[in-house]
């Protein structure tokens, strides 16, 4: 698999729109992608799959996308997510990798991002990341709570 990782700008708002109603049942218009890709500080990665070993289950193409928010000190992942057939390759953990780098270098200290409290797959992952639980927003989600995580970016070393 050759999975290339490439800056989102607001030409891929579209594109951004089909994945996430693909991924989150209450998903982000492509309107709302463009604003928050206009937010001082944010950017984004899609990944892209040119080069697909197995076409009839991974056709090549987008796979996955994170948008990530780094300013006075502290960054955010905004969403984040790999599309069915490239999930439990890993492509969610280089996604989340390349936020943390790219916020550290920013200056970020702390990266924060939000998870349903029932998002096994998500909570999994960010575990595995070394963010911890700082909080729980009751109902959050359309009656669901929200795990606020937090993982300390001074920790981040030259291979991740
Ligand atoms: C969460 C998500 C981005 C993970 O992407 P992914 O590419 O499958 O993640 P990875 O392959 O990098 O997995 C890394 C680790 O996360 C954990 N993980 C991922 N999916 C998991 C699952 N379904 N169940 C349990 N653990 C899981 C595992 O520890 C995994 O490591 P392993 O495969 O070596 O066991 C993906 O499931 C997704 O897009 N979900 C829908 C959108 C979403 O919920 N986004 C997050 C909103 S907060």
């Amino acid at each position: 698999m050759t999975m290339e990782l490439l800056p989102a700008a607001l030409v891929h708002t579209e594109l951004l729109a089909g994945m996430h109603r693909i991924c989150f049942a209450d998903p982000w218009g492509s309107d709302s992608l463009a604003a928050t890709l206009s937010m001082p500080g944010a950017a984004g990665l899609i990944a892209v799959d040119g080069d697909s070993l197995e076409p009839a289950l991974r056709p090549p193409g987008p796979a996955g996308f994170v948008l990530w928010r780094a300013i006075a000190g502290e960054a955010e992942i905004l969403t984040i997510a790999v599309l069915p057939p490239w999930r439990r390759s890993g492509l969610g953990g280089r996604l989340l990798d390349a936020a943390l780098v790219a916020s550290q270098a920013a200056g970020a200290e702390a990266m924060f991002l939000e998870a349903a409290a029932d998002n096994v797959a998500a909570l999994a992952l960010y575990q595995k990341r070394e963010f911890r639980q700082v909080g729980l927003r009751k109902g959050y989600y359309a009656g669901k709570d929200a795990v606020v995580m937090r993982r300390d970016l001074h920790t981040i070393g030259p291979c991740e």
